[in-house]
């Protein structure tokens, strides 16, 4: 895969302060040289969360969450790292250059073009709803109950009546037509006419994860025609690839998502609290979009209890299958879509349905049972053929055992035959399975498990490469005293071979460099060099340091000896210490 430069990543990592982005997402005071404050990413009252501005790093004491302003936004942001350089490079209005797989130069010009020109639209809705024409659409939202801060929030805007309000206020923007018609905002007829798509309509922009808009839904007051009208996909909007709302969803807190079938859906949801709700762009779901949403604990499944819906839902469990995720189901009662379910009962009404939910599995198996007849043997067959696969798919040992008694407990099978049946039904790659349990097991733990405090020679290894790393002069005035083996094997040692190998060059600070080396284990490399003081001499600091080392390394083998019981060793480096220590 294709990468970016060193040289492009400094540029973006330099073009925006981590100090000024963090602080959208954390209250944060200054302390000393740099700024603390309640993390973001783990729950905590006293504030662990420290960010070095000097070197534009930042590291939780309290999680171990850290690294440059890249690792901040794929974790506040949710994105990957492409991605978060994208989003980097656009605060900073750095140009990035085109990967080797990326687009071509006219497409990446088209595509920031076609960005502008629906931010333009959507401003231009905006101004509509809240202008004269707007009244009625203004009432409209009132009426579906949206607050004002719900209204701005989502950006939802009104089209206005006429043919071509839209068209000429872009035109006045310098837009072009063609480009007007290629994302879809007017509709060009076979006399080559343009004309608005979207006509007395409430419009809902539809964002990517980028904060880019990247097309509209358009939904009817009332009178006739569709209900909704959408953009059509373009070069910046796919339509199966982006779900509505996720760019909140992202953030949310809640560490799940809830898949709903309309934007109303989702947006009564998110003013009710619930703000990891998303749905899809009016088209079927797809694999690409489960994907998005399959990274967190649990999906949990809400759709309309109608016919369509529910050939819906099954679709969407089928789809979500051997992903890695949880699938819930979530069943409003009286036919009623989340919409009119938060606004009838409220919104605690809704957490109690996803507190209450039942799985996909538990749905399945409670309508195989309600369709069995116990008196029957050959039903009570058929029942454990079917039953088997859907048991043998639960990953969970003690959630499939659950099922199994269950299942035992209605039918008088035994728990044991059943068991049989369903070790036949596995097929599953147990590898892979096991494989992911680490690693959900890995994302689990990191934010319940308080990081673990450096004993004394790291905390000595760690000051001492944050000096190295951040100057030269110091490296190059003590460089005779240093070793890789002074430093303890692994991270610290990697660290510091980079910084030799970063100071065979000119560079008068290793940093940048380090960042760019350690480009996966940025967090670990956070919490090694962040500041976390600033000696007036640092020369004089980083000499001590390495005397800590030395000391701290002198003990070790001390013990070691000791241990051994090798007495002539022994003695040998306890004379080291007094001579050390001038006694
Ligand atoms: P719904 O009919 O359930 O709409 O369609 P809704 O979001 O609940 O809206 P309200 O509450 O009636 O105002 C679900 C989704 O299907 C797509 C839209 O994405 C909609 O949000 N859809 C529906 C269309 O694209 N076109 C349509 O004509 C209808
Ligand atoms: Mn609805």
């Amino acid at each position: 895969m294709a990468r970016y430069s060193d040289d492009v990543l400094n540029e973006v990592r330099n073009a925006v302060d981590l100090v000024e982005l963090a602080s959208a997402y954390v209250r944060l005071k200054r302390s000393g040289r740099g700024y603390v404050g309640c993390c973001p990413f783990h729950k905590e009252k006293t504030p662990s969360f420290h960010i070095d501005a000097d070197k534009q790093l930042y590291h939780c004491f309290g999680c171990g969450a850290g690294g440059s302003v890249f690792q901040f936004v794929m974790a506040a942001e949710g994105l990957d790292f492409p991605d978060a350089v994208k989003f980097v490079a656009e605060r900073g209005g750095v140009r990035l250059p085109e990967l080797g797989d990326d687009d071509s130069e006219d497409i990446y010009r088209r595509k920031r073009e076609m960005y502008a020109m629906n931010k333009a639209a959507a401003r231009y809705f905006r101004d509509c709803l809240f202008s004269t024409e707007g009244e009625e659409a203004r009432n409209y939202l009132q009426r579906r109950r949206l607050t004002s801060k719900t209204v701005a929030s989502f950006g939802l805007g009104y089209a206005p009546k006429g043919w071509d309000g839209l068209l000429r206020h872009l035109e006045e923007k310098g837009f072009a037509k063609d480009m007007i018609a290629e994302a879809g905002l007017c509709i060009r007829n076979e006399k080559g006419h343009m004309y608005d798509r979207f006509r007395d309509r409430v419009m809902f922009p539809i964002f990517d994860v980028r904060q880019n808009i990247i097309g509209f839904g358009g939904r009817v007051m009332e009178g006739s025609g569709a209900k909704y009208l959408n953009s059509p996909e373009s070069i910046i909007y796919d339509k199966g690839k982006n779900l509505f709302a996720l760019n909140i969803a992202k953030k949310s807190k809640r560490g799940y998502y809830v898949l709903v079938e309309g934007y109303m859906d989702v947006i009564s949801l998110h003013q009710a609290g619930i703000d990891c709700a998303v749905a899809g762009c009016g088209t079927a779901l797809t694999e690409a979009q489960a994907r998005l949403i399959s990274k967190g604990n649990a999906v949990y499944l809400c759709y309309d209890m109608d016919e369509a819906g529910q050939k819906a839902l099954a679709r969407a469990s089928a789809i979500f299958n051997g992903l890695d995720v949880k699938l819930k189901v979530i069943s409003i009662p009286d036919g009623k879509d989340a919409d009119e379910f938060i606004k009838k009962y409220g919104g605690a009404k809704f957490e109690e349905l996803l507190e209450s939910s039942s799985s996909v599995t538990e749905n399945k198996i409670d309508t195989l049972l309600s369709r069995y007849d116990a008196e029957d043997v050959g039903q009570t067959v058929e029942l454990l053929g079917e039953a088997a696969p859907i048991l043998a798919a639960i990953g969970n040992a003690v959630e499939r055992e659950a099922y199994i008694r269950k299942l035992s407990a209605r039918t008088g099978i035994s728990v044991q035959s059943i068991t049989t049946e369903v070790r036949k039904a596995d097929r599953r790659d147990s590898r892979r399975q096991q494989r992911e349990q680490v690693l959900r097991n890995v994302y689990q733990n990191r934010s319940q498990q308080p990081f673990a405090p450096k004993s004394r020679r790291e905390a000595a290894e760690a000051k001492l490469l944050g000096i190295l790393a951040e100057d030269r002069e110091i490296y190059v005035k003590i460089r005779d005293n240093l070793s890789p083996e002074l430093f303890s094997e692994g991270l610290n040692r990697d660290i510091f071979t980079e910084i030799q190998e970063c100071y065979k060059g000119e560079e008068p600070s290793a940093e940048q460099y380090l960042m760019n080396r350690f480009e996966r284990r940025e967090e670990e490399l956070a919490a090694v060099i962040i500041k976390s003081d600033d000696p007036d001499n640092r020369l004089a600091a980083a000499e001590d340091y390495i005397e800590v080392i030395r000391g701290e390394d002198l003990e070790k083998r001390i013990a070691e000896a000791e241990k051994n019981g090798d007495v002539v060793l022994l003695a040998q480096l306890i004379k080291n210490k007094h001579r050390k220590a001038g006694t």
